[in-house]
């Protein structure tokens, strides 16, 4: 498949999308969200792939929404199209991890995207930050949501009315990024971490997953309740037994799949 706005490659059971628009700061038209979401969807559908990564230039994961697009849009447009909607939540319905490995700036949609992964690995060189305010408008995918759950109100409410951005090392306190790395093995560390998911048993990364990201949509009861019966499920897995055979027999689990 042709991409004109990211660049595609498996490697080592691992799926990469590089956001590929350099001469403007990898800004999100709607384009280039429609591409990434066709290919979280075939990497997600391809059994070579354990894990995916979507990573931008060293100078910017993202630059925002592209304003250019939507400078001219209308309120009636926007509600009518429903702008800002489903093609972007692609990367939530990915049920493979994905990892956004950040480096430079990840602003306004930038930042949402980064968040709509399974965790961040940034760069000493990212930059965070929600600055739509500047521009007479709000975060629209996310930005005063999963920030908020991310990083708690105070530091959302800072990011969101200022428009100021935070450095890698900040967001690695307040929780935003699971990393910081040096910038120039950002790529080789996101490698690592997507290559060591997908060595493991896929079902069992899949319910894990599942299991946390439900944390975000219930109570801690239901929650509790959901991660106990999916945690009971492994015990029907040919997996299941296997990793725990391996560990008792000190050797390395041949994982299967099933
Ligand atoms: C369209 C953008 C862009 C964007 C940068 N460019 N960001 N084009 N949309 N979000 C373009 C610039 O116009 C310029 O094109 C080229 O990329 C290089 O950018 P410069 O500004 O010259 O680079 P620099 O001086 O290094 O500044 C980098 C920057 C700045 C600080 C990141 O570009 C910037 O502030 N960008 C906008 C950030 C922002 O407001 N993001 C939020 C967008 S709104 P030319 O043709 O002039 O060379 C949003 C809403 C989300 O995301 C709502 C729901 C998704």
């Amino acid at each position: 498949m042709a991409y004109e706005n990211i660049q595609v490659e498996k490697k080592d059971g691992v799926g990469i999308v590089t956001l590929h628009r350099p001469q403007a700061l990898n800004a999100l038209c709607a384009a280039l969200v429609d591409e990434v979401g066709q290919a979280m969807r075939t990497f997600d559908a391809d059994p070579e792939v354990g894990c995916i990564i979507l990573t931008g230039s060293e100078k910017a994961f993202a630059a925002g929404a592209d304003i250019k697009e939507m400078k001219d849009k209308s309120y009636q447009d926007v509600a009518d199209e429903d702008f800002i909607t489903d093609d972007w939540e692609v990367i939530t319905t990915i049920r493979k991890p994905v990892i956004a490995a950040v480096s430079g700036y990840a602003l306004g949609g930038g930042c949402e995207f980064a968040m709509m992964c399974d965790f961040i690995i940034a760069a000493d060189t990212a930059k965070f930050g929600q600055p739509e305010i500047k521009l007479g408008t709000i975060p629209g995918a996310g930005g005063t949501q999963r920030l908020t759950r991310a990083v708690g109100k105070s530091l959302a409410m800072y990011l969101c009315l200022t428009g100021d951005m935070i450095d890698a090392e900040t967001a690695l306190r307040a929780g935003l990024v699971a990393k910081v790395v040096p910038a120039d093995s950002l790529q080789e560390e996101a490698m690592k971490a997507a290559k060591t998911i997908a060595g493991l048993s896929q079902p069992v990364v899949r319910t894990c997953k599942e299991s946390v990201n439900r944390a975000f949509e219930t109570t801690l009861a239901e929650g509790m309740r959901f991660e106990r019966r999916l945690f009971h499920s492994t015990f029907a897995l040919d997996d299941r037994t296997e990793g725990m055979s391996a560990f008792a027999e000190k050797r390395k689990p041949n994982w299967k799949n099933r």
